[in-house]
């Protein structure tokens, strides 16, 4: 997620960007870059890498100004670097922009055709023309900036200077978070509350599609139909650390929240809902090239690692095409069976992975064609694939994977769809359908989320256990073992996930009234057997955490503690069965007193063998 700041007041702009910027570093940033307006002109200062290049150029050629704009890149359309890092500028205009306009390529031909030139692979740059082409067409400042906003698609929050207007600084959301600092004789405008606690605590919060036009000691907010509205002003009594984790305990706790808009951020701009199909200009394998594919393997590690599994039940069911998943671990060193008939796919949120990264240089040197599914545009991973699935759910901090696994499942299920498609395997009516279901999604996360206060309770009664089993079947089999290595990682406690059906080849001589079994239950071809592996459980008085994909009062009878999930197709489910595990093991871990964001013995990214 980007960092967006703004200022204008009594004071130095420049040094009131930096600290503010770096107060949003937690968002995770690849460029920033400042913009203000130094004695009429407006002066541009960026940088690739952290914010202590930004400041070296800054020292070097100072930049003095009472009004100013500044940002930090996530990188989401156009890899890290200074020519695509914000502010962009168009003649007088310059912008910084967190959110993604879905619609920024039209707008590009159509501003091209124009006669604009752009020097940025981003989409932000299309809005800073757009608003430079309704001011050559005699629109003021604020309503050039309406009438740009009222052209996009997709979210946004900006903050927008002009060198024609140097007494007013413009900001604007749509589904994209903004904020606006009320100081003394000073506003600031920021993407969230830590950047200018330090300033004030007095805030209001913009809401979608308001726009903010702001002048020395005086502001005016006005909706889409540019009427005037009188906001609230908040008292934000969070402290700084706080105000990082958005008022959340942990991160990890803010991540499993974000989910919905994470799901949402990475499906969106990337389906045609009436043809059903789908469009992605980053993932660079024609039908032509995928044509000749006979088979595909999906590399991964850990949390990636069940990913991939359940992309092997995607694959395979939706497109019919042999899928074999391994370990990165593993593959680097087993000389896999691969050549130019391979499609090897690599997951990782963080690209750098070193044991899915050497099979990646193994399966290339076998002459596999590649696709990596990242979550960090310019990683190594990305850099060394044909072809990349972005995830856009935003920097993950917290070291268990979260929200970056969810969206990994949704670029899965997009790929699904594409190779369907490309395969001819998935009719055009199918595939509408699932993606209405997608659409779906995130509204049904939001739903079990709302589950949260009873899952805390399931947590607090079973905190002391010492060790737990998790069971799924089949699409679900790999969620039983993300649950198990979710609670692992964050609470310390032994838990292991097993194929239901494999209860009777052993792992029921662990059940006793100690151990609590968490079972993944779906109404489909094997419910009636997993019914049978709850009695199994019941006889031997183990403790049966079910978690359903329906309401079946009759099991509640049957087991200690019960979660009901929304209905939807069987490839989306796993992604529903995932959050109460997530919601489980955070509170086992913080009943435990663990560190949950930082767990021991564990790094975020693990770059050596
Ligand atoms: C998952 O919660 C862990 N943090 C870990 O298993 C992680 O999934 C694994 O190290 C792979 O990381 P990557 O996705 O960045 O490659």
């Amino acid at each position: 997620m980007c960092g967006i700041l703004g200022y204008i007041g009594g004071r130095e702009a420049t040094p009131l960007l930096l600290d503010g910027l770096k107060r949003l570093e937690y968002r995770g940033y690849d460029s920033s870059g400042i913009a203000v307006i130094s004695e009429g002109k407006l002066i541009v200062r960026r940088s690739m890498g952290k914010l202590s290049q930004l400041e070296t150029l800054i020292e070097k050629e100072p930049v003095d100004g009472k009004i100013g704009i500044g940002h930090t890149r996530w990188a989401t359309h156009g890899r890290p670097s200074e020519m695509n890092a914000h502010p962009h500028k168009a003649g007088k205009i310059v912008v910084v922009h967190n959110g993604i306009i879905e619609n920024y390529l039209s707008l590009k031909e159509m501003l091209m055709g124009e006669g604009h030139t752009f020097k940025s692979e981003t989409d932000t740059e299309v809005l800073s023309h757009l608003i430079q082409r309704y001011i050559f067409k005699g629109k003021n400042f604020e309503e050039a900036v309406r009438s740009a906003l009222e052209d996009l698609q997709g979210s946004y929050a900006i903050g927008v200077l002009s060198e024609s207007d140097p007494g007013k600084l413009i900001a604007a959301r749509n589904e994209s978070p903004l904020i606006i600092g009320m100081g003394v004789d000073e506003f600031f405008i920021a993407s969230d509350v830590p950047a200018i606690l330090n300033h004030t605590r007095d805030v209001i919060f913009l809401d979608d599609e308001e726009m903010a036009i702001i002048s020395r000691g005086d502001i005016k907010i006005t909706d889409p139909k540019r009427k005037e509205v009188k906001k609230n002003i908040v008292k934000i009594n969070w402290s700084p650390t706080q105000a990082e984790k958005g008022g959340y305990r942990h991160f990890m706790l803010k991540e499993i929240f974000e989910q919905p808009q994470a799901i949402i951020d990475t499906f969106r701009g990337r389906i045609l809902k009436e043809k059903g199909e789908i469009y992605w200009e980053e993932i660079n394998l024609s039908p032509r090239k995928l044509e000749p594919i006979k088979k595909i393997a999906i590399i991964a590690c850990g949390t990636s690692w069940h990913a991939a599994l359940i992309g092997k039940f995607m694959i395979e069911e939706f497109c019919r095409i042999p899928v074999e998943v391994d370990l990165g671990s593993e593959y680097r060193y087993r000389d896999p069976i691969v050549n130019h008939q391979t499609l090897l796919i690599l997951i990782s949120q963080s690209g750098e992975t070193a044991d899915t990264l050497a099979s990646l240089r193994e399966g290339k040197k076998k002459g596999a064609s590649t696709i990596a599914i990242s979550n960090v545009v310019g990683s190594s991973m990305v850099r060394g694939s044909d072809g990349v699935i972005y995830t856009h759910a935003g920097p993950e901090i917290g070291v268990a994977s979260t929200k970056a696994f969810t969206t990994q499942l949704v670029a899965l299920y997009l790929l699904t769809l594409h190779l369907g498609k490309v395969f001819n395997t998935i009719s055009a009516e199918k595939r509408r359908m699932m993606i209405q279901e997608l659409i779906r999604l995130p509204h049904q996360v939001e739903e079990i989320l709302r589950e949260e206060s009873k899952i805390e309770e399931i947590a607090r009664n079973y905190m002391k256990c010492n060790d737990f089993l998790y069971l799924g079947r089949g699409i679900n089999y790999p969620i039983a073992l993300e649950g198990a290595l979710k609670l692992k990682e964050i609470s310390y406690i032994h838990a292991e996930g097993y194929p239901a059906g494999e209860m009777k080849h052993g792992p029921i001589a662990l059940v006793d009234e100690e151990m609590p079994v968490v079972v993944l239950i779906t109404r489909d071809k094997t419910y009636r057997k997993v019914l049978g592996n709850v009695e199994e459980i019941k006889a031997r008085k183990g403790k049966i955490l079910a978690i359903l994909d329906h309401r079946d009062e009759g099991m509640m009878e049957k087991v200690d503690a019960s979660v009901f999930l929304p209905g939807t197709n069987a490839a989306l489910t796993p992604i529903l069965f995932t959050i109460p595990l997530q919601l489980l093991a955070y509170y086992i871990g913080v009943f435990k007193g663990t560190d949950v964001d930082q767990p021991r013995n564990l790094a975020k990214s693990v770059t050596v063998e």
